[in-house]
Order: structure tokens, then C-alpha cells, then sequence
């Protein structure tokens, strides 16, 4: 194919989950503002769906979970992936149709809009048969934003740089999850900005010193090649949760919950809001959530087990006549 304006007729459809971190370790601010991470990624049984369609004018629409709250606009993720995909594949004037299903919440730490965007990528790749490989396009994503080559890879990875370069990890097992959704988004540049001023104001106060660089937990690493997750629930980590934590104080009613019910961790994930807890088995994932939304202490619960793969067509199909 040589050009995104053929008349194709091909719908593409793909997936892409959610990401919770195992480990989030926040190093201080590099000169161009982005914080040096290690992070161990691990993909979630969330998914949004993107079908892109070929379309006279380049349109974005989005149903589900939070719809009301994304931008359908060039300022949206997924239209930005497929303008940069068009360009790395030397296509002019691209026009397609992207409409995103949304499950993933909006701002919420599970890299919702990243998933998209990994989605779009893989989806405008297929739709317009550009010949760009995986690799291509995990360097592509992170042109978009720090999480988005995740999106594409899933399994669990260690993330470094930004978070975007990636490592699989020799991980074990499944791991059962309930999610807890808060009341209200968190920006992710707030919670981190958030971060270097508690960090800030801790090592003016003379309590600690300031953060080095990141290191990867090899605890966890081991507890994550057992396979166990007594093991991992203990050792999950993350720096940005003091931050979300004092931007939404109600979240340690949230944590505490989960822990009181049995939850084997209980972490925030990312950036917050929404809180992971990690549960022995499917049945104890499924009582902890029934325990989260009789507290009342978040907006809703959902179950997702892990590692899933990456972004992953699920349907490539040409429409009825
Ligand atoms: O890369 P992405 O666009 O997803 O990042 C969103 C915001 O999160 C950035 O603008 C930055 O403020 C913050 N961030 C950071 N360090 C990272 C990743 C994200 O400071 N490693």
C-alpha cells in the first residue's frame, strides 16, 4: 500500500490493557523536567478497544467509561499516534476514522490514554499496511508519552528512562487484582510535581535526604520468578504514592479497606487514583471487591487478572456490502 487515501475497505479492531506498577522507584528531576524511573510494569485485564475505519475526514468518537471526559480532537492521543505513524510511513494526508471504546478510566493511573494510543498505533499499521515492525512502533510510542511502548509490549516489563525503555521480566504466575476507580482524575504531572515538593520540603525539614537514582527491587524480581503472590503483595512499592496520597487524602481509607480485607497488597497504581489490591487467588480477588464497594470508599471496583499481552488485533475484517 502506498497511500493511507486508497479506498481500503478494511476495519481494524484492537485492544490494549490497562498497566498497574509493581515497583515505581522516582529518581529527581532530569534538566528537561521528566524524572528518571525504574518501574515494573505489569498489564491488566482492562481493555479499550479502537477500531479505525478508512473516512473521507479524519474523525475521533469514543463510547464508554468516562467518554465524556476525552478530548476528540488532535490533542488526543490516539489521533496524535495515528498523525505520527502516517509520517514515520511517509503517508500524506492521512484520514481515518478512530472510535475508542473506553473500560480504562480517564486519568486514573492505568495508563488509559496510553493504551489508546498503543491501540492506534498498531491498528493504523494494519489498516494501512505500512510494513513498520514492532520495534518501529515501540520507538514511535514513545515519541507519545512515557507509557505508551508498555501499552504495546504488555506481559511484565521493566521500565526505565522516562518508563520508556523496556525490558521483559521473568515473571511467573497470574496475579488476581480489584481495582479500585476514585471519585475524581489525578494529573500525572501534578502528582509528580506533588512529589518533588514533599521530597522537597522533607529534606529542608532535615528528615531525609533528597532521592537517588532509582534501583530496581530485586525482592520483588525473585518474589515475581516464584510465581507467588504472598510473595509480591509485600513488596510492591511506589514513590508517587505519598503524593496522590496528599492530593486525595481519602485514599488511605481506600487502602486501608483492602488491607483489612485481606488483600495480599495494596498499592496505588501510578499516579493515582485508583488503588490495586492483590489478592492469593480469582475468588479472593472477587470478595475483596465485594468488600471495597460495601465500604463505600471509591466511585466502583473492578477484578482484572495479569499479565496480558499488548496491544492485539481482535478483529480485521472487511464490512458487509
Ligand atoms: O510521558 P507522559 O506524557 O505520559 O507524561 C505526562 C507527565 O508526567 C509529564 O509531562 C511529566 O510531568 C510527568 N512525568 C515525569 N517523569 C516521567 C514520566 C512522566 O515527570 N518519567
Amino acid at each position: 500500500m502506498t497511500s493511507a487515501n486508497r479506498p481500503a475497505q478494511a476495519a481494524v479492531t484492537v485492544r490494549a490493557p490497562a498497566k498497574v506498577n509493581l515497583q515505581l522507584a522516582v529518581g529527581p528531576p532530569r534538566a528537561d523536567g521528566y524524572h528518571p524511573l525504574v518501574t515494573v510494569f505489569h498489564a491488566v485485564s482492562l481493555f479499550d478497544e479502537v477500531t479505525v475505519l478508512p473516512a473521507e475526514k479524519t474523525a475521533l468518537s469514543v463510547s464508554g467509561e468516562d467518554a465524556a471526559a476525552v478530548p476528540l480532537d488532535r490533542s488526543n492521543l490516539a489521533w496524535k499516534a495515528a498523525a505520527a505513524l502516517a509520517r514515520a510511513a511517509g503517508l500524506r494526508g492521512f484520514r481515518v476514522q478512530i472510535r475508542i471504546t473506553k473500560r480504562i478510566p480517564v486519568a486514573a493511573g492505568l495508563a488509559g490514554g496510553s493504551a489508546d494510543a498503543a491501540a492506534t498505533l498498531l491498528a493504523c499499521n494494519e489498516l494501512w499496511q505500512t510494513g513498520l515492525s514492532q520495534r518501529d512502533l515501540i520507538e514511535l510510542a514513545a515519541g507519545l508519552g512515557s507509557d505508551v511502548p508498555f501499552g504495546l509490549l504488555g506481559g511484565t516489563a521493566v521500565g526505565r528512562g522516562r518508563g520508556e525503555q523496556l525490558t521483559p521480566a521473568l515473571a511467573t504466575g497470574s496475579y488476581h487484582w480489584a481495582l479500585a476507580f476514585g471519585h475524581r482524575g489525578l494529573s500525572t504531572a501534578q502528582v509528580y510535581a506533588t512529589c518533588d515538593r514533599l521530597r522537597a520540603a522533607r529534606a529542608a525539614a532535615g528528615d531525609r535526604p533528597g532521592p537517588g537514582e532509582p534501583e530496581l527491587s530485586n525482592p520483588l524480581m525473585a518474589a515475581l520468578r516464584s510465581g507467588d503472590p504472598a510473595q509480591v503483595g509485600p513488596l510492591l512499592s511506589n514513590d508517587l504514592q505519598p503524593a496522590a496520597l496528599s492530593l486525595e487524602p481519602g485514599l488511605r481509607r481506600t487502602l486501608t479497606a483492602g488491607r483489612e480485607n485481606g488483600a495480599l497488597g495494596a498499592i496505588v497504581s501510578g499516579s493515582g487514583p485508583t488503588c490495586a489490591f492483590l489478592a492469593s487467588d480469582a475468588a479472593r480477588a472477587r470478595d475483596l471487591a465485594v468488600a471495597l464497594t460495601s465500604a463505600g470508599v471509591c466511585r466502583a471496583v473492578a477484578r482484572a487478572s495479569g499479565p496480558v499481552p499488548g496491544a492485539t488485533v481482535v478483529r480485521d475484517r472487511q464490512p458487509s456490502r
